[in-house]
């Protein structure tokens, strides 16, 4: 039969190789079996194919860790971009995701790779088309290619960057979604990843956490060229695998005056341990507060969907314009309050700061009551809440714009530009 002449003819290389796990969401009838003649024998013919689309593969809770390859029919999904980018942080670090779908657009398949997929095929899909993409796709993991998920390794040599999480106003969640962007970043990375309070009298961090807050937060400050690699691994607190955190807990009366870029000579001591650290900016001390956005390559700004917020956001949008115009300002929403009953709305905060909300987080009340009193991250203590859900995409949009500062050209490049001469070609 046709169907597995195309396998035996994709397939020689897994002789010598081990079969590879894949599954696949697909809910086109011909694409289906089109994908289990393909990779019948790379995975040994023990390819998961499901009847469903990426709506299905987001519902997963529990992918297995040693998921080689996931394919997804993306041609129901109302935002496919979104969604592939939710789906890429639910997946384990080096699965390979190819999408599929009826759209043929050079534009989405450029979003596709900026969040991280590997290949986007268009449907029909071709003899052999599918069984091609997977083997160039492991063929580059294998290789280490920037294709695959970013490891340690993989970014050595990249860009520093500072994300800095600073509350219009007090309570916004502030201090509980710089835990929980830091902690999906690690995770999401493999990468260690730096949580700093910089609220050096009433900072919470450490307190979240439950780990100890230090002194030597204060001197570092004071003394930055005193920072060496001794002096980070004992005062940066290990949470997690990927997560570690520095806090302080100054006395209410000893008053503290950061010198002129002590902020910004601190965090590049610290760089050269940690590639991405998460800022909790404090908003009652304009001094260190200035310095920490000026050396900060991300703000996320959150305001609440009150009168007051939306102000004070106002106020901040034009200082981060001021004082950090080359950084990436990420807008969003949250507070206790739930948008569907506040008086001011996401589409009122927009028109008043003239941009899009980047992320709305919802009020979940036992969801942060489970950080609370777990002193874990939030998407640790309730992963399925939807403040972790409205996190995802954009975790994973600040992870493919780090592809950017990376030494290397990415791998997805060079694919790019050949779907890109296929079109062209195609259109002549
Ligand atoms: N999305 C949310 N839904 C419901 N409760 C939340 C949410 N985010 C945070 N909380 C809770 O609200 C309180 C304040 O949160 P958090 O300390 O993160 O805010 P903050 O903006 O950092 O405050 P501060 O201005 O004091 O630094 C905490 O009790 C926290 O558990
Ligand atoms: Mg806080």
């Amino acid at each position: 039969m046709a169907a597995s002449a195309t396998a035996q003819r994709i397939s020689a290389p897994s002789e010598e190789k081990s079969a590879i796990t894949a599954m696949a969401f697909v809910a086109d009838a011909t694409a289906q079996s089109r994908l289990s003649a393909d990779l019948f024998n790379m995975t040994l013919g023990k390819a998961n194919i499901r009847d469903g689309s990426i709506d299905a593969a987001l519902a997963v809770s529990e992918w297995p860790r040693d998921l080689d390859l996931l394919v997804v029919d993306l041609d129901e999904a109302a935002d496919p971009v979104a969604d592939a980018a939710a789906l890429k942080t639910a997946v384990p670090g080096g699965c390979i995701v190819i999408g599929l779908g009826r759209i043929n657009d050079v534009e989405l398949y450029r979003d596709l790779m900026a969040v991280g997929f590997n290949d986007y095929l268009a449907l029909p899909l071709g003899e052999g088309v599918m069984g091609r993409a997977a083997e160039r796709a492991l063929e580059v993991r294998g290789r280490g290619g920037a294709a695959m998920t970013p490891s340690g390794v993989a970014l050595r040599g990249a860009k520093p960057r500072t994300l800095s999480v600073i509350g219009a106003r007090g309570g916004v969640g502030a201090t509980t979604t710089a835990i929980a962007i830091a902690a999906m970043l690690g995770n999401r990375l493999k990468e260690e990843v730096l949580l700093i309070d910089f609220d050096l009298h009433y900072g919470s961090l450490m307190l979240a956490l439950d780990l100890e807050a230090i002194d030597a937060l204060r001197e570092a400050l004071d003394r930055p060229d005193r920072i060496d690699a001794l002096f980070i691994q004992q005062v940066a607190q290990k949470k997690a695998e990927y997560l570690y955190a520095i806090g302080a807990e100054e006395a209410p009366t000893g008053g503290f005056q950061a010198r002129p870029r002590a902020a910004n000579d601190f965090l590049r001591s610290v760089h050269r341990r940690f590639r991405w650290i998460v800022a909790d900016v404090p908003r009652g001390d304009p001094v260190i507060q200035r310095q920490v956005i000026e050396a900060s390559t991300d703000i996320m700004l959150i305001a609440d969907l009150s009168l007051p917020g939306v102000r004070d956001a106002m106020r901040l949008q034009q200082m981060v314009h001021d004082v950090a115009p080359a950084a990436k300002l990420h807008l969003a929403t949250g507070g206790l309050v739930d948008a569907r009953r506040s008086a001011v709305k996401v589409a009122d905060v927009e028109r008043s700061l003239k941009r899009k909300v980047d992320c709305q987080i919802p009020a979940d009340i036992p969801a942060a009551l489970a950080a609370v009193n777990f002193g874990k991250p939030l998407p640790e203590a309730a992963p399925n809440s939807g403040i972790v859900k409205a996190l995802r995409s954009f975790v994973a949009g600040l992870d493919a714009a780090g592809d950017e500062g990376r030494g290397e050209a990415p791998k997805a490049t060079s694919l790019l530009a050949r779907f890109a001469e296929g079109i062209k070609k195609g259109k002549k």
